[in-house]
């Protein structure tokens, strides 16, 4: 069941029609982080959230929605905002919907886009997100053969300095 769920899952190219899409299930996936990180609902009884619309439009960003043979399953948005100068890419957000979730679907999705950009990476963490921690901490030491850096960080987010658990590795 589980290798036929990997078997079954795309990592597909996102165009800024899917857009809307991506940003309905940006409210499941802050939901989702909230049970981690604490963020609360607006008076709307809605997440805010950074807008996702420039990682659809600059070219030095890539977003990508995941499917289950044809059933949406997440979506992952990559940016190349690092904290590392010699870093190429950053994994900006990264979320499987909870049906999807502990069958190897994100640790296959992972696979994929590194496939697709190889090179030195960047994952940062927020360090309540006690599951993401394990989860990436899982599959970066298994990629990279335990070649790789964990760090905490000072970095910014907007107009704020924030705190992240920062894995750096490279992808060959
Ligand atoms: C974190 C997340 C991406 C994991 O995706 P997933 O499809 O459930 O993960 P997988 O089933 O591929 O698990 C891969 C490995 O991570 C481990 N893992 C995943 N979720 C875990 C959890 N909640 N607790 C402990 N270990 C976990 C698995 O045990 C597995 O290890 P294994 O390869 O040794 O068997 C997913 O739960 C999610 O989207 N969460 C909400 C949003 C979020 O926090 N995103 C990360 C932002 S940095």
């Amino acid at each position: 069941m589980k290798n036929e769920i990997i078997a079954k899952t795309k990592v597909i190219p996102a165009t800024l029609d899917d857009y809307p899409i991506v940003r309905n299930m940006a409210q499941l996936y802050i939901y989702d982080a909230s049970r981690g990180c604490g963020f609360s609902l607006n008076k709307q009884g809605l997440y805010q959230y950074r807008d996702y619309k420039e990682y659809f439009e600059n070219s030095d960003r890539a977003a990508y929605i995941v499917k289950v043979e044809n059933e949406l399953a997440g979506f992952v948005l990559l940016n190349k905002v690092c904290a590392y100068a010699e870093s190429e890419w950053n994994v900006g957000e990264f979320f499987i919907l909870s049906k999807f979730q502990g069958q190897g679907v994100g640790k296959e999705v992972a696979k994929k886009v590194w496939q697709l950009h190889p090179g030195k990476w960047e994952v940062p963490v927020v360090p309540q997100n006690r599951s993401a921690l394990v989860f990436w901490r899982s599959i970066i030491s298994n990629v990279t053969n335990n070649q790789y850096k964990e760090e905490m960080k000072d970095v910014e987010r907007g107009q704020d300095q924030v705190q992240r658990v920062i894995f750096s590795f490279a992808v060959l």
